[in-house]
């Protein structure tokens, strides 16, 4: 794995004999989820998923994405929550890999946000990509719906069965049949993966194969990281490791997770975990509560409640060894600022001394930590990030006793929307 777990910064707070001491229930937990004897185990589909997927699937989306590449100037990519979240990390994450830009649609209720998208983009040549597992989410379909007229418009019926495609269902919903009525391309959603599981189904591997991505090297890192966290093992599976201290820091009472960042482009990486450890834990009156910060702007201001404020939190640091570019500092004759003795450095060096600094002082404050680094930005290593992810949190899940696989507190407020809407 190119990803490693660093859990010094635990000590007093987690010990050996800890991780000694739970074996038993992670063992329970990981024979519960292989075996599908476990809550809500229709909807482990992506346990093996990255094996599954088969590669001339993959020669297929990137026949695609030529071809959309070749006669578009951008891409709107319809969807929230699982059919958004990880779409826009992934793109985040690999930027310098984007050959096709990215806009967003349908991840909120906000007229201008569209009003201003769509008259940006009046006069390119366009591509749509809708992606709803269940096919009648709100703000999706609504988006849609303003963005097929807006379509309607500029393209005759024909170029727009080039022009939409429909990442959805492949039995039942409105967008399933929307897409059919018009002929619109569509690509089916795994039935046994859930939306924030689903980053290495179509809804996620089909908009990053039209930005030209190498969803191949995705997926050959997923497929990494499933032969690796298949390992029952506390030392060596660091999924498991990982699961194992979020775990026995819960039980000691923490209630929050900080996820820091000192990577702009793990930005939204942490955005995406957000979702799927918020909603796979968050259930039962149970689980921690996931949040997220990037330094080293939010140690200016959030970094005074992680040194001072209640101790109710740990943190876990999200890095990469290798920051994508160099940024040589250069000398200065004047030295007024007093930097010269960075000179010559590459700017993630002092990055790097601010994660050092951070993690010491969050720990010495009470903060206990842990440190997941990547080795690199490339597609290889965030397909292992994210299998890393989600073994991590069904592990969780099972040792907290929810079903880390549903949601339905979701619906709670759709309910309610539906209602004052009028809508049926
Ligand atoms: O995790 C989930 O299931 C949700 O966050 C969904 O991804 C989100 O509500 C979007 O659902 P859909 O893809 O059905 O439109």
């Amino acid at each position: 794995m190119d990803i490693t777990l660093n859990i010094e910064n635990l000590k007093g707070f987690v010990e050996k004999k800890d991780f000694d001491n739970l074996f038993p229930q992670v063992q329970k937990a990981h024979e519960d989820l292989v075996n599908k004897t476990g809550k809500g185990s229709e909807f482990t589909g992506w346990i093996d998923l990255p094996s599954r997927i088969e590669d001339s699937f993959l020669d297929e989306l990137d026949q695609l994405g030529q071809q959309v590449r070749a006669d578009s100037d951008c891409l709107i990519s319809i969807g929230i929550g699982g059919s958004y979240a990880g779409v826009h990390a992934s793109l985040e994450f690999l930027i310098s890999e984007q050959k096709l830009p990215v806009y967003y649609a349908g991840h909120n209720l906000s007229s201008g946000y569209l009003y201003h998208l769509l008259e940006s983009l009046k006069d390119k040549r366009i591509t749509v990509v809708v992606i709803s597992k269940s096919g009648t989410t709100t703000e999706p379909a609504l988006a849609f719906r303003i963005i097929k007229k807006f379509m309607e418009e500029r393209y005759s019926a024909e170029e727009l069965k080039k022009r939409i495609i429909c990442i959805t269902d492949p039995e039942k919903g409105a967008l399933l049949t929307i897409a059919q009525n018009h002929g619109y391309r569509i690509f089916p959603i795994n039935s046994d993966v859930g939306g924030r599981f689903s980053v290495l189904t179509p809804a996620g591997l089909v908009p990053l194969a039209i930005a030209g991505i190498d969803v191949k090297a995705l997926v050959n890192g997923a497929r990494k990281a499933q032969e690796y966290c298949s390992q029952l093992d506390l030392d060596n599976n660091i999924a498991y490791r990982y699961a194992a201290a979020r775990y026995l820091l819960n039980q000691q009472g923490k209630e929050i997770e900080v996820l820091s960042t000192f990577y702009q482009r793990l930005s939204l990486v942490e955005e995406w975990w957000k979702q799927l450890f918020g909603e796979s834990e968050g259930k039962d009156g149970k689980g921690l509560f996931p949040t997220s910060l990037s330094f080293t702007a939010d140690l200016h201001s959030m970094g005074q409640l992680l040194q001072e404020g209640q101790r109710n939190m740990f943190e876990t640091f999200l890095l990469s060894e290798n920051s994508g570019h160099e940024m040589i500092i250069p000398e200065d004759s004047e030295n007024l600022d007093n930097f010269n003795c960075v000179a010559g450095d590459d700017l993630d060096s002092v990055n790097k001394k601010a994660y050092q600094a951070t993690s010491m002082a969050h720990y010495e404050g009470g903060v206990p930590n842990m440190t997941i680094t990547i080795s690199r930005f490339d597609a290889n290593c965030l397909g292992q990030l994210y299998y890393f992810f989600e073994k991590a949190v069904a592990i969780k899940g099972y040792l907290l006793g929810v079903n880390p696989f549903n949601q339905p507190g979701v619906e709670a407020y759709k309910k309610k929307m539906f209602a004052l809407l009028g809508r049926s």
